[in-house]
């Protein structure tokens, strides 16, 4: 069977969602066609942190309802050390940024209800996604579904596959740069029904290894400690996590840990990555697809609504203004942005982690953190940071 249509997106994580959403409003037609069914993809559990410009896009795609009745705006954030927490004020070091919490899986749910809604077409158990002939203007997918091959046509292909997706392997070798930073650690996540310790989220340096404290509502809490890179789940029953999360906390925040069975329970290993360019031919590569990076700055998420934003532009200038001119700025313009989150949590995983025993290193750490939350030129840095850097447009 042979289908055809403008854009073939590979992947419906929120990238993919997201893209699809925003093109389909402006008549853009698209088709998105994922490995997994829409049960798997909604049963990840991952970030949960939004930056304006994201909220902003989630408008503009007409899926902004239920995240604006339940998403909880955050003018501040919280780094704890020392026993002591010291409070980072976003919204007046930014003059007026705040950030949103609101779960990626609420995210994905509402783009997956509006795209029905919509009767856009999404194809989920897709196997062997392939694309071909990217370097060409004809360029196609082909994937099995249901025992048969089908081969769908396009102008362009979207690539929001997530880090292990196929479109970034489908650049011709040496068309491409990959740059990557793997940590000796990973996080362990907890998801409870139970309320958060406090109002805003506590990132938390401790001789132990990081922790934070972070929710999904009034009701429901998401905490995380640090663990070497070949711990597993298992080894980690709920009374051993909260005991653990319990000693990495300043003892008056603890007293107000409440804790309860966990809901979700998961380790994800910490890694930076950039690959570029983030384009070859008709292939744009979007979200995780083209970068990952540790979640300590809350960025992933972030990063690839950016990169919707800028492929989102991309297309409505090419079909509404002819600008194929402006593909060769895909890719560099994303990456000046993408570069700056990945400094930045890089250098929140270093400022808040564990890393060795070396006492004259834990020392600087602690006069890093002493000094980025005192004085007002290191807050604000962090601050300018945590609430995203501005989004640049193509043109
Ligand atoms: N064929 C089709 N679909 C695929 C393939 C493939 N070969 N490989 C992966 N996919 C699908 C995955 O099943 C997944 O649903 O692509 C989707 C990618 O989604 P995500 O991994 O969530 O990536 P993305 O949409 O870019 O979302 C941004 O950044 O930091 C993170 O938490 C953040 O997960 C979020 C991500
Ligand atoms: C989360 O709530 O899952 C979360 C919050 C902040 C982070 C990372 C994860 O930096």
């Amino acid at each position: 069977m042979s289908l055809k249509t403008k854009i073939a997106i590979i992947g419906a994580g929120p990238s993919g969602l997201l893209l699809g959403q925003l093109l389909h409003n402006r008549g853009i037609e698209n088709v998105i066609v994922e490995r997994q069914s829409p049960e798997y993809v909604l049963g990840r559990i991952r970030a949960g942190v939004l930056e304006q410009g994201m909220v902003a896009l989630l408008h503009e795609a007409g899926v902004a309802d239920r995240m604006d009745r339940e998403g909880l705006v955050h003018e501040g954030v919280e780094f704890a050390f020392d026993d002591k927490r010291r409070r980072i004020d976003l919204k007046e070091l930014t003059g007026g940024s705040t950030v949103t919490v609101y779960g990626q899986t609420e995210i994905t749910h509402d783009l997956m209800d509006a795209r029905t809604a919509a009767g856009a077409s999404s194809i989920y158990q897709a196997d062997n996604v392939t694309p071909h002939d990217i370097d060409t203007d004809h360029p196609f997918l082909t994937f099995d579904k249901d025992g048969e091959t089908i081969r769908l046509e396009c102008d362009y292909i979207a690539g929001c596959d997530g880090f292990h997706g196929v479109s970034r392997k489908s650049f011709p070798k040496g068309a491409i740069t990959e740059y990557e930073r793997v940590y000796p650690f990973g996080w362990l996540g907890v998801l409870s029904d139970t309320p958060p310790i406090a109002d805003e989220l506590i990132y938390a340096n401790h001789e132990r290894g990081f922790a934070l404290c972070s929710m999904r509502s009034h009701t429901r809490s998401r905490y995380y400690v640090q663990v070497a890179a070949e711990e597993s789940v298992e080894q980690w029953s709920d009374d051993r996590f909260w005991s653990e999360l319990v000693k990495r906390l300043p003892q008056d925040a603890a007293a107000n840990l409440v804790t309860g069975p966990s809901i979700e329970k998961s380790i994800a290993p910490l890694r930076s990555f950039v690959v570029e360019p983030m384009q070859h031919g008709r292939l744009f590569l979007a979200g995780d697809a083209a970068h990952i990076v540790p979640p300590t700055g809350a960025k992933g998420l972030n990063l690839a609504a950016s990169d919707v934003s800028s492929l989102y532009e991309l297309f409505l200038a090419i079909y509404e203004r002819g600008r194929t001119d402006l593909i060769q700025r895909y890719s560099s313009t994303c990456l000046r942005r993408i570069w700056g989150a990945e400094r930045f949590s890089w250098f929140m995983t270093h400022l808040l982690h564990r890393f060795s025993d070396n006492r004259f290193d834990r020392r600087i750490q602690l006069a890093d953190l002493q000094y980025y939350t005192s004085s007002r030129a290191g807050l604000k840095s962090i601050a300018e940071n945590y609430v995203g850097l501005p989004y640049e447009r193509l043109e």
